[in-house]
């Protein structure tokens, strides 16, 4: 088993500031993968070392499995945590590195060498036990870190960044390892990350934090096609959400966005929430760069009554190989533009932008999302 529970939880350092994690209430269900996400100094690490133990809770309660584990010892939490430094003892050999916690806790040296070899197994590391850290890669080492956790056979992994230290590709490969880790071993784990495709690809929900505040929680999909609120839509997503500042005109069976010269028809769904903003709101616009394209002969996009198109000069072009990034501006809208690779479009092109508004949002002068306001 392992549930994790926060009720009412925050976290004063000092007596400085609003605190550096605020109010999280939310439940880790038993064998579930949550990833916290959020930029730097967001919270992120200091709640998952209140789960852990190495710091106290200010004020609310963490529950593991029903116990309150507020005043329980670090060693006695049932959680092992995972860090991004893997800090190794570099004049012990992987097996005993992996065995460690274990002869720190008494194990008989029987079941010590039974869980190191299968966590060794687990981990395609039979072959290195004897090798000491200097003889390993990052990727080898920070398996051998996973390695020692894993014989603890917690309750919980607390993970903080563990793919941090390590190159791009390895950190791709390691990241598939942790999934199929947990795939086999089912443990509850909190994952801590400020990448969100780590998140994405990783969590079964994810939690996103900004400034010690839950800002939203949900599976990764949801979450991308609903942000909570401006800061949670620019947060998912590369290149960033297109956020357009202006004000909402209502007609009678439509509404308009208005920015300066520019005007458009906002389509049915999201004038619903226009609606109930009110004639006049001030809103943001929120469009992300897939869903809006360059017109070209052989253009696959379909009229429909949430299309718009907009006069438009392309400001910069970006191949990154898969995908073109083409910036364009109409008016004084600034947009960013995901588009096929290969296009033949360049800088100072005068083209028509097809703004597909199906999956766009309005948020409000508050930054919630319109949508969360109508229900
Ligand atoms: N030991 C500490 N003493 C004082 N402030 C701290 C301490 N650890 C973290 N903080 C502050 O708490 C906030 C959250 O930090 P942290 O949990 O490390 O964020 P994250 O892991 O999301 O980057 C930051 O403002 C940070 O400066
Ligand atoms: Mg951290």
């Amino acid at each position: 088993m392992g549930r994790v529970e926060f009720v009412g939880v925050g976290k004063q350092y000092g007596d400085s500031g609003a605190g550096a994690v605020q109010d999280v209430n939310l439940t880790v269900e038993d064998g579930e993968f949550l990833v916290l996400l959020g930029p730097s100094g967001c919270g992120k690490s200091t709640l998952l070392k209140m789960v852990a133990g190495l710091e106290d809770v200010t004020s609310g309660e963490i529950y593991i499995d029903d116990r309150l584990v507020n005043y329980v010892k670090p060693g006695d939490r049932n959680v092992a945590m995972v860090f991004q430094s893997y800090a190794l003892y570099p004049h012990m050999t992987v097996r005993e590195n992996i065995g460690f916690p274990l002869k720190m806790h008494k194990l008989p040296k029987a079941e010590i060498d039974r869980r190191v070899t299968e966590a060794a197994e687990i981990l395609g590391l039979r072959d290195l036990l004897d090798r000491r850290p200097e003889q390993l890669s990052g990727g080898q080492r920070q398996r051998v870190a996973l390695g020692r956790s894993i014989v603890r056979e917690p309750a919980v992994f607390l993970m903080d960044e563990p793919l941090s230290n390590l190159d791009a590709q390895l950190r791709v490969q390691t990241r598939e390892e942790i999934l199929k880790l947990h795939a086999r071993l089912g443990t509850t784990t909190i994952y801590v990350t400020h990448d969100q495709i780590e998140a994405m690809t990783m969590g079964h929900r994810i939690v996103v934090m900004r400034s010690g505040v839950v800002q939203q929680v949900g599976k990764p999909q949801f979450v991308y096609d609903h942000p909570a609120n401006t800061f949670v839509a620019a947060f998912l997503g590369n290149p960033r959400v297109n956020l357009q500042t202006g004000a909402i005109r209502l007609e009678a069976d439509i509404a308009r966005f208005e920015q300066g010269e520019v005007s458009f028809a906002l389509g049915p769904a999201l004038s619903a929430f226009a609606r109930s903003a009110g004639d006049g709101a001030e809103v943001a616009l929120g469009v992300r760069p897939e869903d809006i394209s360059v017109e070209h002969a052989g253009s696959r996009k379909h009229e429909h009554d949430a299309l718009v198109k907009l006069p438009a000069t392309i400001t910069l072009v970006e191949p990154v190989g898969s995908d073109l990034y083409v910036r364009a501006t109409t008016g004084t809208m600034e947009w960013m533009a995901r588009t096929e690779a290969r296009l033949p479009v360049r800088t100072g092109d005068e083209v028509t932008l097809m703004i597909d508004l199906t999956h766009a949002h309005l948020f409000g002068e508050d930054g919630m999302n319109l949508e969360g306001a109508a229900g």
